[in-house]
């Protein structure tokens, strides 16, 4: 009953932390592309009413006209949205799932022994520390003279971030790390509109109601995080989408494979950032291409490794056997490991026929990524391992 509880808590979660994030991320790739395509008033007047810039769009029947403000309109509008729950619920429903699965389920998700054997409480404890230690840095970082200087300060950042993947894969099973790098960048991400965007806007609104010149250095700051943020998207639901494929976080050079797509990410975002202004070099597009195809070329699995001799002698009711000891407690129709109510993504191996049919998946989570069994729960063994890679280079047979 609890696993069937955590997983439909897990699924309204998702499902909320889907739709708040792609209300956020959309409004935040819509004002960059609308702050990058203004053009200059073209009514009279316009230009003396403060308005710096405008665009014209149609969408969904109707034609819009958006017009920016160099500082702010003479007199407040009555309704003035803000743009910030998508953030913040985009935040919470996250941490949510974050506590969900990877911290009450850590001995699952979190904890790989073969990693670094740790215990659930000192897990959870630095997962946390690592969320809060990455705001806490990134935020003095941008504050101290470093901040001034856009190149330096994202050559330090770029440099840390990278030690924050590696680390993270030396503490944490590969999906685990992988989660909290995205959870790291997207509390920075949070952070930023929390507690320098938003404070911001409130003071250029509080100095308008006051009838005092706004402080424009609450501008410019907020204008350095929101283009961190923008760069910092991709990467982060890459990492989001990850936790699919074991061939990125479960490769024994995990943390290598997330720094290169992290970089790939912001590099296609550098090119669509220029794209806006109609002068976009395919440089930042072409270098993410390559970064990626090298990947995929430098990670692929080496065909024949396989002790071919071994083959001969592994029947199937040996591999039967280390599936029915290893895997089914979780792949079975009704699992008996505590906390799993269905086969997990719909695996199991009930019957010889369910084993054959998934040697290649078997293959690939136990043998080339050694994903599963998940966090080695049931302490698979090296030979056991061996075994089944035997049976699926030696063509899966069933006798
Ligand atoms: C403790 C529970 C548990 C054990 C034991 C376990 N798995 Fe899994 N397995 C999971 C979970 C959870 C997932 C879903 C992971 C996800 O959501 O990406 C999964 C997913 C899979 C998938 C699908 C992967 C994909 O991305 O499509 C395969 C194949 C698989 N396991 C094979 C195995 C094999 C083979 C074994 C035994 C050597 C095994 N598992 C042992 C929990 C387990």
């Amino acid at each position: 009953m609890e696993g069937y509880i955590v997983d439909w808590l897990s699924l309204i979660g998702r499902w909320v932390h889907f739709v708040t994030g792609v209300a956020w991320i959309g409004a935040s790739l819509y004002f960059v592309w609308l702050d990058n395509h203004l053009l200059a008033p073209k009514q009279n007047g316009d230009a003396d009413r403060g308005v710096g810039g405008e665009l014209w769009a149609v969408h969904g029947g109707g034609f819009y006209h958006a017009q920016k403000y160099r500082v702010a309109p003479a007199v407040l509008p009555e309704h003035l949205h803000w743009f910030k729950w998508e953030a913040y619920w985009t935040w919470i429903s996250g941490m949510f799932l974050m506590a969900l699965i990877y911290w009450y389920g850590a001995e699952i998700y979190l904890i790989d022994p073969d990693v670094a054997d740790l215990s659930k409480p000192v897990a959870i404890a630095l997962g946390i520390a690592s969320l809060i230690a990455g705001w806490v840095v990134y935020d003095l970082l941008c504050k101290s003279p470093l901040g001034n200087n856009q190149t330096t300060l994202s050559s330090v950042l770029f440099v840390l971030v990278s030690l924050a993947a590696w680390g993270l894969c030396e503490l944490f099973s590969g999906r685990g790390a992988y989660i909290h790098f995205g959870a790291m960048l997207g509390t920075i991400m949070v952070g930023n509109v929390f507690f320098v965007i938003i404070p911001g806007q409130s003071d250029l609104v509080a100095a308008k109601q006051e009838n005092r010149e706004p402080d424009p250095a609450h501008g410019e700051r907020a204008k350095q995080r929101s283009v961190h943020n923008t760069y910092f998207t991709l990467p982060v639901l890459f990492v989001m989408v990850s936790n699919h494929y074991a061939l990125t976080y479960g490769h024994e050079y995990n943390w290598l494979i997330l720094i290169v797509v992290t970089l790939a990410g912001a590099a296609v975002r550098v090119y669509f950032v220029a794209r806006h202004f109609g002068k976009a070099s395919p440089v930042p597009i072409a270098v993410a291409v390559v970064l990626l195809l090298a990947l995929a070329i430098a990670i692929a699995p080496s065909p024949g490794s396989a002790p071919a001799q071994a083959s001969a002698k592994v029947t199937f009711a040996q591999v039967r056997e280390v599936v029915q000891k290893r895997c089914a407690g979780c792949h079975a129709r009704v699992p008996t490991q505590p906390g799993f109510a269905a086969a997990p993504k719909g695996v199991a191996f009930d019957t010889a026929g369910e084993i054959v049919a998934q040697a290649a998946q078997i293959h690939q989570q136990t043998v080339v990524t050694k994903a599963m069994p998940i966090g080695n729960l049931t302490n698979i063994t090296d030979a056991e391992r061996a075994l089944l890679e035997a049976w699926f280079s030696g063509g899966a047979n069933v006798e």
